[in-house]
């Protein structure tokens, strides 16, 4: 058993020390908002905030995370309506949205470290996040949007 803040909740959960964090979001506490790309740490899928910060859940054990808080897309903001998901539906961002939840927290983490980031800063702590339908544009765009 480990104990787990996820969301603002506590919760102890059935799950071994090196188990990735990734599989103890969707399988274990249920939420599968946050996706599993690569498994490997190179497309941002999988994209929390722990303290805050973004990370790749696949790339954290269940067992580095006790003690922290992670947030994930579904804690993000109680009704959807943090600014990043405004921004992101007033320019229509997703096309398949498998990405989305990842490029969403990544873009939540950036502004909330440097609220009004050049695009040149926007491409450089997106960079990390892939897109298979290459909305590359948009997002770049609607980031700059909530940094507004
Ligand atoms: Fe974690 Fe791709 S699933 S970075």
């Amino acid at each position: 058993m480990a104990k787990l803040s996820i969301n603002g909740a506590d919760s102890e959960v059935d799950a071994s020390a090196d188990m990735p964090l990734l599989w103890a979001i969707r399988d274990i506490a249920g939420l599968p908002g946050t996706k599993y790309g690569c498994g490997v740490g190179l497309c941002g899928a999988c994209t929390v905030h722990v303290d805050g910060v973004a990370q790749r859940s696949c790339q954290l054990t269940v067992g580095e995370v006790e003690g922290a808080e992670i947030t994930t897309i579904e804690g993000l903001h109680p009704e959807g309506d943090h600014r990043v998901q405004v921004a992101w539906r007033d320019l229509n961002v997703p096309q398949c949205g498998f990405c989305q939840a990842g490029q969403i927290m990544q873009a939540a983490s950036l502004l909330a470290e440097n609220p009004k980031p050049t695009d040149e800063e926007i491409l450089e702590a997106m960079a990390g996040n892939v897109c298979r339908c290459g909305c590359y544009q948009r997002i770049v765009a609607a980031v700059r949007l909530a940094s507004t």
